[in-house]
């Protein structure tokens, strides 16, 4: 029994498993992390902030970034101009100002600026002869301030720094977009047709980032409605994956541990804010979605969701099947699964109710563990709260930046209206015409 029980202490199988129980631990302890150092983004860099169609003709476009309310309109060379929104004469807001020829006035009293940022109607704020004796110090003190702005693949894209300043040249891109472009990550981008949707929560801008990096609860929260047969509640996995970090994003791969080969999906985080999910080689990739991030404040965060494929691109057929408008309402509804998870979970972690040892990062989270150590390492770094003063009950600023569904209903019913209608008008009425003849 002894000499039995010898053996097998030293058999092949034994000394296998001992090795890959070894590996297992060294995963869940995160040895490894040390390579994350290799990651030198932080929180300022480009964050992708709305599709260009958002922003209108003359029209503001009024968001915020760490609690910093913003506002984005095209100047009078159709350029993206993203200000502070707070004007420079005596600190009201730009809501409710006009926009006309790409200059924009403040509702208060008046003051008009150009697309450069200087005030053009001083006397509008004080006397004539006061601006005549002292016309540089007006001039100079009375002028927007701005972030650098971006217009690529039909996304606007802002620049957050440290600060927002008076003459853009001062702002240092630590990083290059280039980056966050599909084509720079391998994906042929003429190649695909693309829906998306924003949507506004309530929450954390980091928990939302986590939830897309939660491989499993796809699988119990949105099993019913993700339309992939491999996806549902019944399904128990675990995976193998190839996690790659490097100065510029982490990939993580997920191959199915039953079938080491097969891969399940890929998901790459670029900082700070953009996600790209897909399977497979890029190159040959039918369908990556874009996750974008924008850290609006305490509490209140957007996605810019991006479908990219490369089938269904007749447009005419995508309208006979009310492709975009099916595609919305699922978007929605994943949503709307993780909305009060992501609330709740936000609310534990802000009142000191979750504790550290409370966590539990498995093998499958260490994608979410590596961003986490990233995160508190920037946060620390880049400092990006500058307005810890912010008073949640004066949350002004929430009436007029959240519009998109969870939080804010109406583009979801809009779209739930849109489909009836059009089913009416392209199915039922032709139906009921037939029936009636007949
Ligand atoms: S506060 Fe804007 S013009 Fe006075
Ligand atoms: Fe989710």
């Amino acid at each position: 029994m002894e000499n039995r029980q010898t053996n097998f202490f030293k058999s092949k199988d034994f000394i296998d498993d001992i090795k890959q129980i070894k590996k297992e631990i060294e995963i869940d302890t995160f040895e490894k992390i040390e390579n994350q150092k290799d990651l030198n983004l932080g929180l300022y860099g480009w964050y992708s902030i709305c599709p260009s169609k958002e922003l209108k003709k003359n029209k503001p476009f009024y968001f915020s970034l760490f609690d910093e309310p913003l506002l984005l309109y095209r100047d009078e060379n159709k350029k993206v101009r993203c200000i502070k929104n707070i004007c420079p004469h005596r600190g009201a807001s730009f809501y409710g100002c006009s926009i006309t020829n790409g200059e924009i006035t403040c509702p208060y009293h008046g003051a008009r600026f150009s697309s450069e940022g200087n005030c053009q109607n001083l006397n509008r704020i004080t006397c004539t002869h006061i601006v005549d004796n002292n016309y540089d110090n007006y001039a100079k003190r009375i002028h927007l301030s701005q972030y650098k702005t971006l217009e690529k693949n039909n996304y606007i894209y802002v620049y957050f720094s440290r600060y927002s300043q008076t003459d853009l040249n001062i702002i240092k891109e630590e990083h290059s977009i280039i980056n966050h472009e599909l084509i720079n990550n391998g994906f042929p981008e003429k190649d695909y047709a693309y829906e998306e949707v924003l949507i506004d929560f309530r929450c954390d801008w980091s928990r939302i980032i986590e939830n897309h990096l939660d491989i499993l609860h796809i699988f119990w929260v949105h099993g019913d409605t993700i339309p992939d047969k491999d996806v549902n509640k019944d399904v128990l996995v675990s995976f193998n994956q190839k996690i790659e970090i490097n100065k510029k994003y982490i990939e993580s791969i997920y191959f199915y541990k039953s079938d080491p080969k097969k891969e399940f999906i890929r998901i790459k985080y670029i900082p700070p804010g953009r996600i790209l999910i897909y399977k497979g080689n890029p190159a040959n990739c039918r369908y990556v979605q874009v996750l974008d991030h924008i850290p609006l404040g305490h509490n209140k965060a957007r996605v810019i969701v991006r479908h990219y494929r490369k089938f269904l691109k007749n447009k005419f057929l995508i309208n006979l099947l009310l492709f975009k408008e099916t595609q919305k309402k699922i978007f929605y509804k994943i949503f709307n699964e993780d909305y009060m998870i992501l609330k709740t979970q936000t609310y534990n972690h802000k009142s000191g109710l979750i504790k550290k040892d409370d966590i539990k990062l498995l093998g499958e989270d260490r994608m979410i563990n590596y961003f986490w150590k990233w995160y508190k390492k920037s946060e620390d770094k880049d400092q990006p709260w500058k307005f810890n003063k912010i008073n949640n009950n004066l949350n002004v600023y929430d009436e007029i930046i959240l519009k998109y569904p969870p939080e804010v209903k109406r583009f979801e019913v809009i779209n739930n209206l849109n489909i009836i209608r059009k089913t009416c008008i392209r199915y039922v009425a032709p139906l009921l015409f037939l029936m009636l003849i007949i």
